[in-house]
């Protein structure tokens, strides 16, 4: 079901495809860890092609290949390559096809890596696409919660901060709604879900702007970066910067089981006095990458 699948979008995946992730995911824990060794990739080559900055998400697709045994290409720094001579995205992708058995690829445009999908035979995995998707975020986020909770079923999940460039919560929010969670979303006016996104939810969710309409009944929030590099007006970005931060205050008025995550990189949305809490998972989170891409990367070369 998974051999030579794309994974672009995370509408891709079925609910049973989640629950085999997670159960493969599961199994390679040990292994993230580096407590189990394994050559179940050995003679891979993972080609990671990021037009975008990334540290967790390009680094945990590395540690992910290179734990099982695999090989990894690519570049970090785009302006190193021919795409500055003036060559294409699809030639790009066709030659580096033929030097890789997967590509990840993250791009600074919305289709980037659709369509590269379009343009590879081997498969392509999406690490964001601009304001677009982050589909792997969404299952390292999604396995997060089951691991935490041991479903996602009527909990009440609060996305809140930049709602409308923040590709992280765009694919999340589709997921947790066909998962059946009871989805709130909190931000200011500027930076709401955008339409097309809430039109792709299974079920409709509550909007908000307060936080103080959702701090005291919601088990799990999920708290964004304001994407200042998706702002066309660095003076929009101004007004914005700095909404909605999560404090040690905050935090006191929160169920006593609730749980705080962030995809990481955060600026100022979440206080340090934070990290010492029961509340925060964003590390173990961030952690949680690693077997999830391993899953993936595993699942998708049909070696399991
Ligand atoms: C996010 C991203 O790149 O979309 N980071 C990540 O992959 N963990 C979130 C962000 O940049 O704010």
């Amino acid at each position: 079901m998974f051999k030579g699948k794309d994974i672009v979008s995370i509408s891709d995946l079925t609910k049973e495809h989640i629950d085999r992730i997670f159960e493969v995911a599961r199994g390679m824990i040990p292994i993230a860890k580096g407590e189990k060794k394994s050559k179940l990739l050995d003679g891979y080559i993972l080609a990671n092609l990021f037009f975008e900055p990334s540290t967790r998400t390009r680094l945990s697709f590395e540690t992910a290949m290179l734990r099982l045994g695999g090989s990894i290409l690519g570049f970090t720094n785009p302006s190193a390559t021919s795409l500055t001579k003036g060559e294409t995205l699809a030639d790009t992708i066709r030659m580096i096809d033929a030097y890789s058995d997967v590509i990840v690829i993250r791009h600074p445009l919305e289709g980037a890596a659709r369509l590269a999908a379009e343009f590879a035979e081997v498969p392509v995995i999406n690490a964001g696409d601009g304001a677009g998707q982050h589909p792997t975020q969404t299952l390292l986020d999604i396995f997060t919660i089951v691991e935490e909770f041991g479903h996602v079923e009527g909990l009440k999940v609060t996305l809140m901060g930049d709602l409308r460039y923040g590709r992280t919560v765009h694919s999340l929010a589709v997921a947790l709604s066909f998962l059946g969670a009871d989805v709130h979303l909190l931000s200011p006016r500027s930076l709401k879900m955008p339409r097309h996104v809430l039109r792709e939810m299974k079920s409709k969710p509550e909007i908000h702007e307060q936080i103080d309409e959702v701090i005291r009944d919601t088990d799990v929030f999920y708290v964004t970066r304001i994407q200042k590099e998706r702002f066309p007006d660095p003076t929009e970005y101004i007004k914005v910067a700095g909404s909605y931060a999560i404090t040690g205050d905050t935090v006191k008025k929160m169920k006593k089981d609730a749980i705080i995550m962030h995809p990481l990189p955060r600026v100022n949305e979440i206080t340090p006095d934070v990290d010492s809490t029961l509340h925060a998972r964003y590390f173990k989170q961030a952690f949680y990458g690693v077997p999830i891409r391993m899953a993936i990367l595993a699942l998708v070369l049909g070696v399991i």
